[in-house]
């Protein structure tokens, strides 16, 4: 393994500890596993669904489970249908960490935006996915270099985030700093058949490409709101008339959920001490009152049906 000291120049650079590996042979035949089938991970196990293979979702949470299968088979159709030689797959839900990734050629970590979560998950991972199985976190703002404190092959862990396909569907690749080269080609070159359309971060970069930047619109969005220069609906209006979007920032943090924007955020401002706190502080106000966005049923909008009717 080549170290950057043995290279000469001290930095942690990106690509220099890749140690090459097999890649998981066999893949149409495999399953896809996501962990955690909350907003994301029920998202991203219905694009795996679209060409004809087997998707699983573990969570915790057996009402989670149930939405996240529900969702995925009610949206599949209408979502095949958009992917140039789409078939529709199968889904199914477990609650054995085992059992789910057993046999998978991809796993895609989508629990919370917690550092010590995805840290255990990863090493479980590591114990427990096949010995070729490619392991990928969706995590919007941590290298998957900081997960590798229990896992002994790091050179199959990489970030692959997601934004909010099937609508969204730009993804963001990133070594963890010891990813075999391979795998991340494999994946440049396999994903676009499943409709999602991958881009690679060629540095080390907090946020990768796309969401860095969007993480700063978010912040400046909330900063206008949480000084009363504007308000959530009326900032909207004028963003989606002069980007003619079809929603605006305000929105989209509300289908997001609002406890997560507050994770992401936590975590840049951990990094960047000069990051203003009104941010945080306006989303903290929207969680406390467990105003979460769409999947709490009211947000920065009220408009959304409750939790318990809402099977997205
Ligand atoms: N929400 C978004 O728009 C979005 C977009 C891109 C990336 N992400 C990232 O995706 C990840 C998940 O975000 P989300 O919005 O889907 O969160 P979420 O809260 O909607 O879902 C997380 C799920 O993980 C489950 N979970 C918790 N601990 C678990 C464990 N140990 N094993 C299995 N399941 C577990 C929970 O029960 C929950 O259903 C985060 O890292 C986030 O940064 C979110």
């Amino acid at each position: 393994m080549q170290t950057g000291l043995e290279n000469g120049d001290g930095m942690d650079e990106l690509m220099d500890d890749a140690k090459p590996r097999s890649l998981p042979a066999d893949r149409e035949s495999r399953p896809v596993t996501v962990i955690g089938g909350g907003t994301l991970g029920r998202r991203i196990a219905l694009m795996f669904s679209t060409r004809g293979g087997a998707s699983r979702i573990y969570d915790l949470s057996a009402p989670v489970r149930e939405a996240a299968v529900t969702f995925v088979r009610g949206t599949l159709p209408e979502v095949v249908a958009t992917i140039d030689g789409g078939t529709p797959g199968t889904v199914e839900a477990f609650d054995d960490l085992a059992a789910a990734v057993r046999g998978a050629w991809l796993v895609v970590e989508a629990v919370p935006e917690r550092l010590d979560l995805k840290k255990q998950v990863f090493g479980d991972l590591d114990r427990l996915a096949d010995a070729d199985a490619i392991l990928a976190s969706n995590s919007s703002s941590y290298a998957s270099r900081m997960f590798l404190d229990q896992v002994t092959h790091p050179e199959r862990v990489l970030n692959m985030h997601f934004y909010m396909p099937p609508v969204t569907n730009g993804v963001d690749l990133m070594s963890s700093g010891h990813t075999d080269r391979a795998i991340l080609d494999l994946l440049l070159t396999e994903l676009p058949q499943f409709g999602v359309f991958p881009f690679e971060a060629r540095k080390q970069s907090t946020g990768f490409i796309y969401n860095r930047v969007w993480a700063a619109i978010k912040r400046e969005a909330l900063a206008v709101v949480a000084e009363g220069v504007s308000t959530p609906e009326e900032f909207d209006q004028m963003w989606m008339i002069n980007l003619r979007t079809k929603i605006g920032p305000f929105r989209m943090m509300d289908r997001v959920g609002l406890d997560v924007a507050l994770d992401i955020e936590n975590h840049y401002a951990a990094e960047n001490p000069h990051l203003p706190n009104s941010p945080r502080e306006l989303l903290q106000s929207y969680v406390d009152a467990s105003n979460l966005g769409v999947k709490s049923g009211g947000g920065f909008y009220d408009d959304y049906p409750s939790a318990a009717e809402s099977g997205s």
